[in-house]
């Protein structure tokens, strides 16, 4: 049996710290709710015009890579996973791959849309294509600008407060011991509109009606940017929160124990639980049901917020960093988010 394994990981967060405190200079809001409901006391905002998701995304890279001791023309696949991309199309993954000058490598590139589980889907695809024995060396990065989409006028407050930027990211690479026991991957499209960046794009009104949409009579186009939109500022990510959270702290669990019993193991067997930072108070929840310790599980969302696909390799890297995660240590990484779409990942460090 082969198995995959984390063979380096890297974080990079923006100097720029936002508190709480400056974001009620734009908007409708105080620290205390921010805190109460989240947890979140600060988050990092990228510099404009000079950082995107594709440079955070390619400085993580460059300290996984070091730390994996593989050089950037060894990488023979590339997987970025975000939410907020420099641009609608092509993806991050061949931006990084300039951004990191190894575009003459030829590598492939594949960009996953899979929002704050964009990580562990991306982790469950290089375990696959390393099994197979397809690559040897595959670079998974989680990245997130989400300052530059966000509402930041009282009416995007319940999202806007949530999110930060950043970016993670590991070198993946065959092992005989393991590794990656398993990983478990779920989605859910029923609710796909209740966490969502809607406008601009092609749906023409088909999902939700499209009176709200303000299409045109042309015959061909008007239909992917309109008026309409523009005017009523419709272009921001929107949330049902409270059905968001009912639903994360059911599938956590769900999913977290369905890994740990496909391999015989029971939630006391988890050293360290790295869940995707979506929400302290989630995080807390899971705790709770799972009946873990404090310091079985790694929270770092009161310092930068909610970074989506970036939120589990930082937290991952920090806690490894921080010593947290030896050799023999059994780590679950898990999260749920828009789509929905869920999963989770059991490692034998
Ligand atoms: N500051 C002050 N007041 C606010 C803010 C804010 N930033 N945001 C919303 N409010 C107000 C609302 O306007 C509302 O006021 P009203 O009662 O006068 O209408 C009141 O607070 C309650 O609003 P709710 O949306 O019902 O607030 P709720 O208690 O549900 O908390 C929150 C909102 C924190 C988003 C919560 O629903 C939540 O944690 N949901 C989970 C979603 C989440 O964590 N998403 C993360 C991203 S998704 C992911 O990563 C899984």
């Amino acid at each position: 049996m082969n198995y995959t394994k984390i063979a380096g990981l890297g974080y990079y967060v923006p100097e720029q710290v936002v508190t709480n405190e400056e974001l009620t200079q734009v908007m409708d809001t105080s620290s205390e709710w921010i805190i109460e409901r989240t947890g979140i006391e600060e988050r990092r905002y990228g510099k404009r015009n000079l950082e995107t998701t594709t440079t955070m995304g390619a400085r993580a890279a460059e300290i996984a890579m070091e730390r994996a001791g593989v050089d950037k023309s060894e990488i023979d696949f590339i997987i970025f996973a975000t939410l907020s991309p420099d641009y609608f199309f092509p993806g991050c993954g061949v931006l990084v791959q300039r951004e990191l000058k190894m575009s003459q490598y030829e590598a492939p590139a594949l960009d996953i849309r899979n929002q704050c589980s964009g990580f562990i889907y991306g982790l469950s695809i290089a375990d696959q294509f390393i099994k197979t024995g397809q690559y040897k060396n595959i670079l998974l990065i989680g990245s997130e600008m989400h300052s530059m989409g966000l509402d930041f006028s009282t009416r995007g407050r319940n999202v806007t407060v949530i999110f930060g930027d950043g970016a993670g990211a590991a070198v993946l690479q065959p092992s005989v011991e393991p590794g990656i026991l398993n990983t478990c991957l779920h989605s859910d499209g029923t609710y796909a509109e209740e966490l969502a960046f809607i406008n601009p794009g092609s749906h023409g009104g088909y999902h939700l009606g499209t009176e709200r949409f303000g299409y045109g009579d042309e015959k061909y186009g008007g239909i992917f940017l309109t008026k309409k939109m523009w005017e009523s500022e419709d272009y921001f990510p929107h949330m049902n929160g409270q059905l968001v959270f009912k639903t994360a702290v059911t599938k956590f669990p769900e999913v977290i124990m369905e890994s740990l019993k496909k391999e015989g193991l029971t939630a006391q067997d988890i050293s360290i639980l790295i869940p995707h930072q979506a929400n302290l108070r989630i995080s807390q929840f899971v705790q709770r049901q799972l009946k873990l310790r404090d310091d079985q599980v790694w929270n770092n969302i009161q310092r930068y917020g909610n970074t989506t696909a970036a939120s589990i390799p930082i937290a991952l890297t920090e806690a490894f960093e921080a010593g947290k995660i030896k050799k023999g240590d059994l780590v679950c990484l898990a999260a749920f988010g828009s789509g929905f779409t869920w999963g989770s990942a059991l490692i034998r460090w």
